[in-house]
């Protein structure tokens, strides 16, 4: 086997390449670089969550969190499985389009270029309420088919807040291990059920406290719903 030296100068002769002192590179040096980096200033960008209704029953939870969010000036970015849309429409006298523009930006659950499917977009986290036992296990085994399941698996890779309002009764082994390995893996697994402490006077008492719950539960600590004292 022959070895041969190789040979790139520019001029395809060792013999004629540049002398080592002019060879140095005319750039500056590492430290002065300029980089595109600048830290977002705090404040700048608005508070967001990505909220997805899927079909468990409970859509009266999910149209007062959003109404909520609304009111707190929270920016909410929406996916609404087309099961979530038939319970609605069974549940409530809400059509799905008025539940949709309760929030700021609204996609299509098939639409996984959306950017809750990035892991580049930042937001502060995700709710899925009510959360069906069949989405529960799309992001139990990260089957991202759809936006919600792709999202919900974006918050878990990114670390990022996610609050699964799972809803089912009674619940089965696999239900449960679903929930203890989404727990395991950081997830925040929030049945949405009533808290009967409150003396409630109304649905509409227990829907409220339940999304002060969960709205806790995300950080965002407010009043205006029944909370123990201990009286
Ligand atoms: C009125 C109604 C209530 C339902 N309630 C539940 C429920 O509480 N939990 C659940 O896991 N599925 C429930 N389902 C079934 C889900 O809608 C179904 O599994 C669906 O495939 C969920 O799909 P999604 O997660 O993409 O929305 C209900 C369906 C209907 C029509």
């Amino acid at each position: 086997m022959f070895f041969t030296k190789t040979d790139d100068s520019p001029s395809g002769s060792i013999a004629n390449s540049i002398a080592p002192a002019q060879h140095k590179p005319q750039r500056p040096s590492l430290e002065d670089e300029i980089v595109p980096f600048t830290l977002i200033p705090e404040g700048v960008r608005p508070k967001r969550f990505v909220v997805a209704l899927t079909g468990a029953t409970g859509s009266s939870v999910a149209v007062r969190l959003l109404q909520a969010l609304r009111a707190l000036d929270i920016e909410t970015h929406l996916i609404m499985s087309k099961w979530a849309a038939t319970t609605l429409k069974m549940e409530t006298d809400y059509s799905p389009d008025e539940v949709r523009h309760l929030a700021d930006y609204s996609y299509a659950p098939g639409d996984l270029a959306a950017p809750p499917s990035s892991g580049s977009f930042i937001h502060d986290g995700m709710i899925i309420v009510p959360c069906s036992m069949k989405t529960l296990a799309a992001v139990r085994i990260g089957f991202c088919e759809d936006l919600i399941s792709r999202s919900a698996d974006v918050c878990l890779k990114e670390g990022r807040k996610l609050l699964l309002a799972v809803r089912e009764t009674p619940l089965s082994d696999i239900h449960l291990e679903n929930m203890l390995f989404l727990r395991r893996a950081g997830a925040i697994i929030f049945p949405p059920l009533p808290a009967y402490y409150i003396r409630p006077e109304s649905v509409d008492d227990l829907t409220n406290q339940t999304v002060g719950r969960l709205l806790d539960s995300m950080g965002i600590h407010t009043e205006g719903f029944a909370r123990w004292d201990g009286k």
